[in-house]
């Protein structure tokens, strides 16, 4: 008999309509990601209604494809893995909706996932040795969360942004500067043009909580810097505004992150969430890491944005831990992490 678990994964919390097939919760089968990136540029951000209308028009079609790929049918399948929070409401009941129609066809077991616990669980796909606990940061467009992941699917978040989250600010800046939607990927590259230390940005604390971020005063910065030379008649170096920004935000991200891995007696760290895919990031958090003697994990770049896999990866451990979810399943917009 096969007692391989097989968990079908759909996640639609954004602008990523995807699907994926995860085996015993470490390998990818099939990730299949239709990215809406190209419809929302026109409108310099996600609009959440031509989101939503996407989403349905390609939900079946990606499932379908997740399936194909994996060279598995519904009949092979275990368990079906839904992302229902947080996230856009009219976009998470997109994959909401499918995932329950599945399983109410099929009878397949239905697990709702937290979408940070899916980032996380990314980095459970190519390092197959990493285990909890370990101290994660999760960096993505919505979210700023430096979390202690205690055991499978049981998180502490220790510190989180007070205001926007740092691709939030990547996005924001980058605007500001003319690079378009989505910012970070053209601030990473625009950065390797430009001189890190030109432009002295600032690099918030934020006094009560030692790993809590802040980043809206640093975007604010940046917009001021660019009023003041426009009034000045300076031309700006945007290579230089965005690698001084860039280095600024990772600055505060890896002193908070490793501090609070040394703090707490942990020995390993992990990033996750679409900034995670950033280059410069990555080599910091590597160099530092190295010096303090931390074990540093990273997913590739395809798994940090967002993606079903993830979602599958974390499914399989709320799978085998029991968890289920039933046909009253819905989105909620500003689930917490560690909340059912
Ligand atoms: O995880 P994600 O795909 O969606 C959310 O859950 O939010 O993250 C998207 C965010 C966007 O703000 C995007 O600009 C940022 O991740 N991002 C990057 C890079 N690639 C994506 N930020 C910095 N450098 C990158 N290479
Ligand atoms: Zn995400």
């Amino acid at each position: 008999m096969n007692n391989d678990v097989l968990i079908l994964a759909i996640e639609s919390s954004c602008d990523e309509t995807a699907a994926s097939v995860v085996k015993n919760g470490r390998e990818v089968l099939s990730n299949v990601i239709f990215s809406q990136i190209e419809l929302h540029k026109l409108y310099g951000g996600v609009v959440p209604e031509i989101a939503s209308r996407k989403h349905i028009e390609k939900i079946n079609q990606v499932i379908e494809e997740a399936l194909t790929e994996a060279k598995v049918t519904l009949q092979d399948i275990t368990a079906i893995a839904v992302t229902y929070g947080p996230g856009l409401v009219g976009a998470l009941l997109v994959g909401v909706s499918a995932a329950k129609a599945i399983s109410f066809a099929t009878g397949l077991p239905l697990i709702g996932v937290h979408h940070i616990e899916g980032h996380i669980s990314a980095n459970f796909i190519e390092n197959k040795e990493l285990e909890p606990p370990f101290v994660c940061l999760v960096v993505s467009g919505g979210h700023t969360h430096l979390v202690v992941v205690k055991d499978y699917g049981e998180y502490e978040i220790i510190g989180r942004t007070r205001d926007d989250a740092a691709g939030e600010a990547f996005d924001k800046v980058a605007r500001a500067i003319g690079l378009g939607y989505p910012g970070g990927p053209k601030i990473d590259k625009l950065s390797r043009e430009g001189n890190p230390n030109a432009i002295h940005f600032p690099r918030a604390k934020v006094e009560e909580s030692v790993y809590d971020f802040s980043f809206s005063g640093l975007k604010s910065s940046v917009l001021n810097y660019l009023n003041s030379c426009e009034m000045k008649g300076e031309e700006v170096n945007r290579a230089d505004v965005a690698a001084s920004f860039q280095k600024a935000v990772i600055d505060v991200l890896v002193e908070h992150g490793l501090d609070a891995v040394e703090k707490y007696g942990f020995h390993e760290f992990a990033i996750a969430g679409g900034v995670a895919s950033n280059s410069s990031l990555r080599e910091a958090f590597a160099k530092e890491c190295e010096k303090r003697g931390i074990r540093f994990y990273h997913p590739s770049p395809i798994y940090c944005t967002d993606n079903a896999a993830m979602i599958g990866v974390a499914g399989y451990y709320e799978y085998i831990k029991g968890t289920r979810s039933d046909l009253t399943l819905n989105a909620v917009p500003n689930l917490k992490l560690g909340e059912r």
